[in-house]
């Protein structure tokens, strides 16, 4: 019998027919760079436990601001009262977003994007233009998978089953940089963007999109100088501009703040995942005075409030994540391990088992070729994600690859030797394929 009937767990995106109870490791522990099974197995985080993971695990300066919290204040709400490490993190917060001032608290990156969407919605109706309802969003964007964001990060292959619950959002062509090519239809691109937002813009409210690359989407990076101009365009056009930094903000592209790096102060910002370097659920979305001013003016509330908005364990915990950034410079670090990344890649590009590779500072994807795709449905009659993860297992790394695409997301800090052997895994991967062909 599979393990999901035993535990009475539904796991997440998971396909209940390949659960395997022998397989399918139970996590008891986790020590640095690794989790640690049931059996004693240790198993490399490649994916950064869903893309958050910044230290490994029992970095003790976080631990220590946890315990101090749980000591002190275990939770209050933001309902009518405040609580001091939501105020000092928000402070923090405001502090490396250039263009923000005010925060919204919630625990988790989806609902940050809901946040944002009543936000922007809002902000129209408060200055009596209650038309400008509607969003643009990107093709291949991910944004969560509540309603309103997979309403504006729609991916078919997950969300059609849900379409009836979600609202029509009009959806822009993206661009995505390889490894060693320069994007040919960038123009293009944008060219349709400015001229969908010159049809729609008296109707829209505005464009939500992730900063820097897609991750859930496929791993497509931006190319230089597409977000800068997606801002103009959404000034130029009255379009506000959400951006998403859930997945690539505080150091996954190798910046702390994306949009600065893009050169694209959006409207609203959200953050979650490596806020908390892992340790707690934490979400926030940011915004600029405007946005606030104009519910203020309007004496209107922003109806949305979670019982765990502005949690003090989750705000602390935050507040010591990004003290230990600073301290132990991890984006110093990043840069280094980022460029030891990039030739480990290039050796990979070559083969006839990979298609196309992009990488940008702690992030990288591999696509299986068309031909590795085919052998290994035909060599091991299943699923490319499965064959990719139960080898990355079988080798002590944790991997979760996206349908054809093999995703590397390591825990920010990994040191050089697991980052090395995580990258030579991928080299066998790709040998095990090239092997079918
Ligand atoms: C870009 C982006 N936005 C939003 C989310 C949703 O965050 P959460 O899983 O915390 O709801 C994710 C999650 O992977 C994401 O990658």
């Amino acid at each position: 019998m599979a393990l999901i009937s035993k535990h009475h767990v539904w796991y997440p995106y998971a396909d209940l027919n390949q659960w395997d109870n022998s397989t399918n490791p139970v996590i008891t522990r986790g020590r640095g760079f690794h989790l640690i099974d049931s059996k004693g197995r240790q198993y490399l985080d490649g994916v950064a436990s869903m893309w958050c993971n910044v230290w490994g695990h029992g970095e003790k300066e976080i631990i220590r601001a946890m315990k101090n919290q749980i000591n002190n204040l275990q939770h209050s709400s933001l309902f009518s009262l405040a609580n001091k490490p939501s105020i000092q993190l928000s402070l923090e917060l405001i502090r490396l977003s250039k263009g923000m001032e005010y925060v919204f608290y919630s625990d988790n990156g989806s609902t940050a994007i809901e946040v944002a969407m009543k936000m922007a919605i809002q902000y129209y109706k408060n200055r009596d233009r209650p038309e400008k309802r509607h969003f643009v969003s990107l093709q291949h964007g991910y944004h969560g998978d509540t309603i309103g964001a997979m309403s504006v990060g729609y991916i078919p292959r997950y969300f059609s089953v849900y379409r009836p619950l979600l609202t029509r959002v009009a959806r822009l062509p993206s661009p995505s940089l390889k490894l060693s090519e320069p994007v040919s239809n960038l123009e293009e691109i944008l060219e349709e963007t400015e001229s969908c937002l010159k049809k729609i813009s008296v109707k829209t409210c505005a464009i939500v999109m992730e900063s820097g690359a897609q991750i859930a989407g496929g791993v497509r990076i931006y190319p230089p100088g597409y977000q800068k101009k997606v801002a103009e365009l959404s000034k130029k056009y009255g379009v506000l501009l959400i951006l998403d930094e859930i997945a690539t903000g505080f150091g996954r592209l190798g910046s702390m703040i994306e949009y600065l790096n893009q050169g694209s102060i959006p409207d609203i910002v959200c953050f979650g995942k490596s806020l908390t370097a892992g340790y707690t659920p934490l979400a926030v979305t940011l915004t600029n005075p405007e946005i606030y001013r104009s519910f203020l003016d309007k004496k209107a509330k922003l109806y949305h409030g979670h019982t765990f908005c502005g949690h003090p364990i989750g705000c602390a915990t935050a507040i010591a994540n990004l003290k230990l950034y600073r301290k132990k410079n991890l984006l110093r670090d990043i840069s280094l391990k980022s460029g030891y990344i990039r030739k480990r890649l290039c050796e990979f590009q070559n083969s006839a088992a990979v298609s196309n590779v992009r990488h940008k500072g702690m992030l990288a994807g591999l696509d299986i070729s068309r031909r590795g795709v085919d052998a290994i449905r035909k060599g091991t009659g299943g699923p490319v994600d499965s064959f990719i993860f139960r080898i990355a297992l079988n080798s002590g790394v944790y991997l979760r690859p996206l349908g054809n695409t093999i995703v590397v997301i390591p825990p920010l800090a990994i040191d050089t030797k697991n980052l090395e052997y995580l990258l030579s895994v991928i080299g066998v991967i790709i040998e095990k394929v090239e092997r079918l062909l």
